[in-house]
């Protein structure tokens, strides 16, 4: 393990849409962790340098980047290396939220394709740029990219924003298989919604009031999403405390069932006696407990099912659901032994 305090002490680090939101949070966090260098790419250059400047001159530098532009991203990272020897961290950030709530039924092209080029495109560029001097240099070094909560799951509307999610966590996927011969990690955040101008300005809403929109959709109650929320777990890919971890997609959602998908999809839980209890259910069928919606309908759903699970078996073996999260106030005895954090929303864990 890192040095608590100092855990990118000496790295040199870049950050693409690092004037704002989680990029700048994140930029903060990683000065105040002792990285020699952080270099922020963004197009607002007037912030970015605002930003740059109130991190520390020496510290942190503002570099004008549009990600679209492969020569302009090439350029970043070449004269990152130029000016302070080396790269050891990519923070793939940059990103933007579809121009409108379109469905698949009215997708328009062009917006289409402007979105894919920061999100999908720009992004590959990133890690295409950042890889290649890593490999040159033989820097065994951390590539992180923000994803989203939306590259698991189909939603309702902003069809584009969810396609290009989706292809973020393909392309960190592809990218660890590829360099973990060179000793570079390739992972990714997904956060949940939280509060930046990204969010503030679709909505149309201050800070505040986009956090009541998101809070009602986590069960981990007592905590809001923030920016700080993402950076730690940034930080965490970043540095070596997450050595032996890459390819992986670290959900930061307060163990949120905005992917909406059945609790359980008919998958069966193997029993102590061999015994085999089916545990189908949808979260958005009405049921007994109440039909869609409601966070309580679902963890009261949920909480009956395993409870009844624990009645019948006495203990069991969940083998399936090995990361099965049960939040202190929907605990179920007899589940293995498992009690962490919360109810995850990841496939092979507990779906609400
Ligand atoms: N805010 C949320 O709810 C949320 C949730 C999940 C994922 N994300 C993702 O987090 C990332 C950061 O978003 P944020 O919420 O901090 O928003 P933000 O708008 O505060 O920050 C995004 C930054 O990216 C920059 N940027 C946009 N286009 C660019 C381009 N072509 N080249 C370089 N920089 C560009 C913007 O200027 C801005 O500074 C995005 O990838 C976003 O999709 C956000």
């Amino acid at each position: 393990m890192c040095n608590a305090k100092n855990k990118l002490e000496g790295k040199v680090a870049i950050i693409t849409g690092g004037a704002s939101g989680i990029g700048e949070t994140t930029a903060r966090l990683f000065a105040d962790h002792g990285a020699r260098m952080i270099v922020i790419a963004d197009i607002q250059d007037e912030l970015g340098r605002q930003v740059a400047t109130s991190i520390g001159v020496g510290k942190c530098h503002y570099v004008h980047c549009d990600v679209t532009n492969e020569c302009q991203v090439k350029a970043l990272v070449d004269s990152t290396v130029q000016n302070y020897g080396q790269l050891d961290i990519m923070f793939s950030n940059a990103g933007i939220l579809s121009s409108s709530d379109q469905t698949v039924l009215d997708l328009d092209f062009s917006a289409f394709d402007r979105l894919f080029a920061i999100n999908v495109r720009g992004m590959a560029a990133c890690v295409k740029h950042a890889a290649r001097v890593m490999v040159e240099g033989g820097v065994r070094g951390s590539i992180v990219c923000t994803a989203s909560v939306a590259g698991s799951c189909g939603g309702k509307r902003r069809t584009d924003y969810h396609m290009s999610k989706h292809a973020v966590i393909g392309l960190v996927r592809s990218a660890s298989v590829q360099l973990g011969v060179h000793g570079i990690r390739v992972n990714c955040v997904s956060p949940h919604g939280l509060a930046t101008p990204l969010t503030c300005h679709a909505y149309g809403m201050p800070a505040d009031e986009v956090e009541k929109l998101f809070e009602p959709q986590t069960p981990l109650e007592g905590v809001v999403l923030r920016a700080g929320h993402v950076a730690d777990a940034v930080l965490f890919l970043a540095c070596r405390d997450s050595e032996f971890v890459t390819g992986h997609d670290l959900v930061v959602d307060g163990g949120s069932p905005t992917a909406k998908q059945p609790i359980f999809y008919s998958r069966h839980i193997e029993t102590s006696d061999t015994d085999t209890i089916d545990l189908s259910c949808d979260s958005n069928a009405p049921s007994a407990h109440g039909s869609e919606g409601s966070k309580s309908n679902r963890l009261t759903s949920a909480q009956s099912i395993l409870n009844e699970v624990g009645r019948r078996t006495g203990t069991c073996q969940a083998l399936q659901y090995t990361s099965l999260v049960a939040g202190s106030k929907n605990k179920v005895p007899n589940m293995c032994g498992h009690e962490m954090m919360s109810f995850g929303s990841r496939k092979n864990h507990l779906n609400l």
